[in-house]
């Protein structure tokens, strides 16, 4: 579904990521894991046309070179961003509606889908975004991609800064979104949990991909254990 091969990307003169290649079938979770400034969301901004690359990126064998982010998005390439970056003065209901711009016959069915995914964001529809506790804005994030009827979501580190319990809800839901037909590429720090949903995973390290295997191989790695797992 997802085909990217000798990715290489950067800010100005600076390179960034260095022929990262990576791969996602269609109903996979694939996680890529690193650590701070390792590239990683730099790569789902390259994916989803926010920045310049070289290298091949096709989605259901189509190049996304060059297209507008706006393109992408209307293929059904959805990305959550990192810090949720929902709009804080709009209530929860608005945040929504604003995901869900280009699917207005949708919006009913997504909606009520969200907040069964969801019952916290359904108590407060009426709250808005900005007095959100983090956990509850990350719902909140994730629910407004959904709006965007994804056939792949791009989730950029969905557990940071949240509590073990919020974290627990978050990748359930993920399992939950996933089981319902939509592939996920999943950024992450938090190695340990994302490993365990996905069926195969990457490990970043200043750029460039040093590892790759399926979630359970990849947890049972010493690399992994040291580097990332405290063992
Ligand atoms: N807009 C930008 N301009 C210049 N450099 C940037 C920009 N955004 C990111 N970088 C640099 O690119 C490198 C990779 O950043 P990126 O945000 O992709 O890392 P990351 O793996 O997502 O890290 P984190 O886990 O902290 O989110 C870092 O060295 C960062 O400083
Ligand atoms: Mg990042």
């Amino acid at each position: 579904m997802l085909n990217i091969q000798n990715l290489n990307a950067g800010y100005g003169e600076m390179p960034v990521l260095r022929n990262i290649t990576i791969t996602l079938a269609e109903k996979e979770i694939v996680a890529v894991v690193g650590s701070n400034g390792a590239g990683k969301s730099t790569m789902l901004k390259a994916i989803s046309g926010l920045i310049k690359y070289t290298g091949k990126i096709t989605y259901n064998n189509e190049s996304l070179h060059s297209l507008p982010a706006h393109t992408i998005v209307q293929r059904g390439i959805v990305h959550v961003p990192e810090g949720r970056k929902i709009f804080p003065e709009m209530s929860v209901v608005e945040n929504l509606i604003m995901g869900g711009f280009l699917y207005q016959k949708d919006r009913k069915v997504n909606m009520e889908r969200v907040f069964t995914l969801f019952p916290k964001l359904a108590d407060r529809r009426n709250q808005l975004g900005g007095t959100m506790s983090g956990g509850e804005q990350q719902m909140l994030a994730i629910g407004r991609g959904l709006m965007g009827n994804p056939k792949l979501l791009l989730l950029d580190e969905p557990s940071l800064g949240l509590s073990p319990l919020f974290t627990e809800v978050v990748f359930s839901a993920i399992e939950t979104i996933n089981n319902s037909g939509v592939s996920v590429l999943l950024v992450e720090q938090n190695v340990y949990q994302s490993l365990k949903i996905s069926n195969r995973g990457y490990v970043i390290e200043t750029g460039s991909i040093v590892l790759t295997g399926t979630g359970e191989e990849l947890l049972n790695n010493q690399d992994v254990k040291k580097a990332f797992l405290g063992m």
